[in-house]
This record gives structure tokens, sequence and C-alpha cells, in this order.
């Protein structure tokens, strides 16, 4: 993901950041000794009491928004008709969608079906029986953001989808339960490597977990594999990220749809499935902030539908 934390030094003709309201090129550049400086911006951004219960507060409304979508998820449905309800349902409450309108995406929603590796575009596509589908929601409460996803059954699927989607399910319980206070980054990507690699699964690589906040994505990056570089970053109490690994069946390497400029495949074609959580590391520990009341739990075991007589 992009870095928009914004923490940069102010360019010549930024604001100049004593707030007089000229370009900083024409005020304080060149000229700051002796003034008070702002505070350097820490980033990634630690999140003070209030601004916990309001992540707090978002996170839970999308965990909600979850809840009630769920049951919509059967063969028959498009998912434009996913997409309407799930707009119905946040603008009705005074919330607004945070993909619709983000960087253009053109829904409240990403549905990524079958070998949709992530940012899915809700339209014609009908769900049939033996698909997958992964809904990846995200909701602007009072200006904090809730993100998360969840692979989703249409009636039975094969053995290859139900071993797919507990994987992606293990791996991000395992990430989670692997990071305390200052732990690194690095530790997620081993944790859903080993469990992936184990079951002879892939790891997407281009798509990343995030920090989240008033911010839709921000720093730190959250690679799921043990990258070198971002994943030095440290896990300080008070960060708020997100943990989402995307796991394939075949290879982890992917397709941006050239018509869309969206959608993620697999370049395989094979099956891709994914679950999130927004994730706030406290003193104590992280804290998961987008359990649902009626989703899978830490520990789920999925199986197939049985088909209807
Ligand atoms: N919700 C996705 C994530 O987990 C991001 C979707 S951005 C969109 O980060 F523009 F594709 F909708
Ligand atoms: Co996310
Ligand atoms: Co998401």
């Amino acid at each position: 993901m992009k870095d928009e934390s914004n923490n940069r030094k102010p360019g010549p003709n930024d604001p100049c950041w004593c707030g007089s309201g000229k370009k900083y090129k024409k005020c304080h550049h060149g000229n700051e000794a002796g003034v008070p400086q702002p505070a350097p911006r820490k980033d990634p951004l630690l999140l003070n009491t209030a601004e916990r219960d309001a992540m707090r507060k978002a996170c839970r409304v999308n965990a909600e928004l979850m809840d009630y979508i769920r049951d919509y998820v059967k063969a028959g449905i498009t998912t434009r008709e996913i997409d309407t309800l799930i707009h119905q349902w946040t603008t009705s409450r005074g919330h607004i969608p945070a993909t619709l309108g983000y960087r253009g995406f053109p829904a409240s929603l990403c549905t990524s079906p079958n070998q949709v590796v992530c940012h899915g575009v809700p339209g014609d596509y009908r769900l049939k029986d033996g698909d997958i589908i992964n809904l990846d929601l995200t909701t602007i409460v009072e200006g904090w953001h809730g993100d998360q996803s969840e692979t989703l059954f249409v009636g039975p699927v094969s053995d290859e989808a139900v071993a797919l989607t507990q994987c992606s399910f293990d791996c991000m319980w395992a990430a989670i339960d692997v990071i305390k206070p200052y732990s690194r980054v690095i530790e997620i990507g081993r944790a859903i490597s080993a469990i992936a690699k184990a079951r002879g699964f892939s790891v997407v690589k281009e798509y990343q977990g995030h920090g989240i906040g008033r911010v839709f994505h921000q720093k730190p990056h959250i690679p799921h594999f043990p990258d070198a570089y971002h994943g030095q970053q440290i896990l300080e109490p008070g960060m708020c990220f997100t943990i989402e690994p995307m796991i394939n069946a075949g290879t982890w390497k992917t397709v941006l749809d050239r018509r869309d400029n969206w959608t993620v495949y697999t370049a395989d074609g094979r099956l891709s499935a994914q679950f999130e959580h927004t994730i706030l590391m406290t003193e104590t520990g992280p804290e998961v902030l987008t359990v649902t009341k009626r989703g899978p739990q830490r520990g789920h075991k999925f199986i197939s539908p049985v088909a209807a007589a």
C-alpha cells in the first residue's frame, strides 16, 4: 500500500508548519533556529485512550455489518446486490463506506470470488454453488476506519476450497497470537509462511496488511511473508493495523485486471482465500477490534455445507 501517513518535512511550497498560512519557503524555511518546532509526528501513529475507543467503535460497527451480510451470500445473488445492501446498511446509520470513491474504487465493499485475490469490484457476477467469496468491508465511523474480511462458502465447495479457506483463517490467527508489545512485524510473516508452506499453499506478496486509523492505509506495512525490510518495524502499544493474509492454492503471483484496474487475480487461475481483522496493540497484547458475534471465532473449523436434497 502506498504510504499516506503524511509525516514528511514540509516541501518549499507546502504551508509552513508554524500555521502562518504562508508557504514554508517564504516563512520559516532556513530560519528555524531558536523557534519552537512542532512535535515530530510519530509514525506509525500511537493512539491515546480516546482514539483507541474511537477505533473500537468503528470496528464494532464494521463487525456488525459483517454479521448482517453473511446470510445474504447465497447462490443467485449478484455481487452488485451485495454492494447495494452494504451501502444501504452503512449510510442509513450515518456511516461511510470507506472504499466508495477511494482512489476511484466504485463500490462500498470488495467482492473477491474464487480466483480473485482481492479488490474485486461488485458487478453482474451471480454467485453459484461451489463458489468461495471474500467480502472485504471497511466502514468510516466518526472519522475512524474499521476494516475486516471473511471468505464465505456458497453451497457445497471443494475439499481444496475448504482447506485453503481454513489455511488463511489459521494463518491470520497464528499471526495475531504470535505478536506481543514490541514484537517485530517480521514475526507475522514468519508465522503465516510456516503454516501456508506446511499445507502446500502460497502467500501473496504484493498486497499486505497496513496501519489504519483516521487514514485507511498508513504505516506500518504488514507483509504476510518474512520481509527483511518492513519486518524490522516494532509493534508498539497504541499502534493499530490489519493482518489480512491472502493465501493461494498455486502460485503466489498475481495479475491485475487491465479492464477495471482493480481486480487482482491469481496468475495461474487457481483459488485464493483471505481473512482480515483490525488489531490494536495494547500494553498487554493484541486486541482484535473486529471480532463478530456470529462469524467464525479463533479455532473455528470450516466444513463444506452439504448439498441441498
Ligand atoms: N479493504 C481493503 C484492505 O483490506 C482495501 C480495499 S481498497 C479498495 O486494505 F479501493 F480496493 F476498495
Ligand atoms: Co485492510
Ligand atoms: Co480490508
